[in-house]
């Protein structure tokens, strides 16, 4: 008998952006910039470290599995029930557990394609079949179509907005006639990883569009706006019965007691947000139009990250730029594109030169 299922044999594993100390050990650069996993370049709140550091004696204790301080403030923030908070080892595990929880092989997931590759991956690692509808020629989700893909065994459709890796967003207009039509045995899973950074006036806040479906779950973190990306930690919003099957599914202690007391000293530091927020902002535009008086295209970007078309295979590219000590992400889903995440000025400015010196 096979040791796994078919489509755990053939996975492959996550693969990150490359870390800074990988590039050093490969190439000896020792300054690189890494602009590849959609980290703040601010870092975290100076508040969270201390709270973090705080509770380091208390190390020989498990945390507090049901994290009742942060659930609780999470819960006052939104204006929701503890009861409808669900915290996991990053929103990843819980767009896993999203799968576990409610899907067996005989049912059906659908996603966007090119999206959060995690969806896939968590579909796979179940034995889950899938539909991954392509994103428009603009490299936006196709609500429509991923409505049209639905079947009657369809459990689960996530949705990232903004995506990942593109950075373009669906409206408010669109995300509100999804969830009104979709059939409500289907699961809606709102990906908000990169909500903070969105600015458009008709990005959905999803938590505000929760009476239009009971089966809506919807996802935030703390790995990128408040920069905890290390410790681990983000958060389910959704009715008490989808919460309530998760946290059985769910690791015990799968928060840790570190990551629990950085997260609540996090949500006190708002000017930090809001400092990363402005950066982030000002950055985007600021790449945005570097990028394209180069002549490039840029997906719309609501996120921390732009995806530039290069016109060219990227890959060529992405290697030079490690040699010149940039790292950035392609995907092989969009060969001829870069996904780069937004630094600090100074960062952006290396990234922007050493792709001048790269590109002939
Ligand atoms: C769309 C999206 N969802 C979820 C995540 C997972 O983030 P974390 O597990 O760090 O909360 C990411 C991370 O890159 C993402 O881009």
């Amino acid at each position: 008998m096979a040791l796994v299922i078919p489509t755990i044999e053939g996975l492959a594993p996550y693969e990150g952006g490359k870390p800074i100390e990988e590039l050093a050990r490969e190439l000896g650069i020792s300054d690189a910039v890494k602009l590849a996993s959609n980290e703040n370049p601010l870092g975290p709140s100076p508040r969270a470290v201390e709270a973090a550091r705080r509770v380091l004696t208390d190390a020989h204790r498990y945390p507090d599995g049901a994290a009742y301080e942060l659930r609780t403030k999470l819960a006052a923030k939104h204006g929701v029930a503890m009861e409808e908070i669900l915290l996991g080892a990053g929103s990843n595990e819980l767009l896993d557990l999203a799968v576990r929880t409610f899907c067996t092989p005989a049912q059906h997931i659908v996603f966007a394609e090119p999206s959060f590759v995690v969806y896939r991956i968590a579909a796979l690692s179940g034995g889950v079949p899938f539909s991954a509808v392509p994103l428009t020629a603009g490299l936006v989700h196709d609500l429509p179509a991923m409505a049209a893909a639905v079947t009657p065994e369809t459990r689960v459709l996530f949705v990232a907005n903004p995506n990942n890796p593109t950075g373009t967003h669906v409206g408010r207009a669109a995300v509100e006639k999804l969830l009104r039509e979709v059939p409500p045995d289907v699961i809606v899973v709102m990906d908000e990883a990169y909500f903070e950074y969105a600015d458009a006036p008709d990005y959905p806040d999803c938590l505000q569009l929760r009476s239009l479906r009971e089966r809506l779950l919807v996802l935030r973190t703390f790995s990128k706006i408040y920069g905890l990306a290390a410790f681990r930690v983000g958060y389910a919003v959704g009715p008490r019965n989808l919460i309530d099957y998760m946290n059985r599914v769910r690791a015990p202690f799968n928060v840790s007691t570190l990551a629990q007391a950085a997260a609540v000293a996090a949500l006190d530091d708002d000017a930090h947000v809001q400092n990363a927020r402005l950066l982030n902002q000002a950055e985007r535009k600021r790449v945005t139009r570097a990028l394209e008086s180069r002549g490039l295209w840029v997906a719309p970007s609501q996120a921390n990250f732009v995806l530039v078309d290069l016109k060219r295979p990227a890959r060529a590219v992405y290697d030079a730029l490690l040699k010149q000590g940039v790292i950035v992400r392609p995907f092989a889903s969009l060969p001829t594109s870069l996904r780069v995440t937004l630094g600090t000025e100074r960062e952006n400015d290396r990234f922007l030169a050493a792709l001048a010196e790269v590109l002939p």
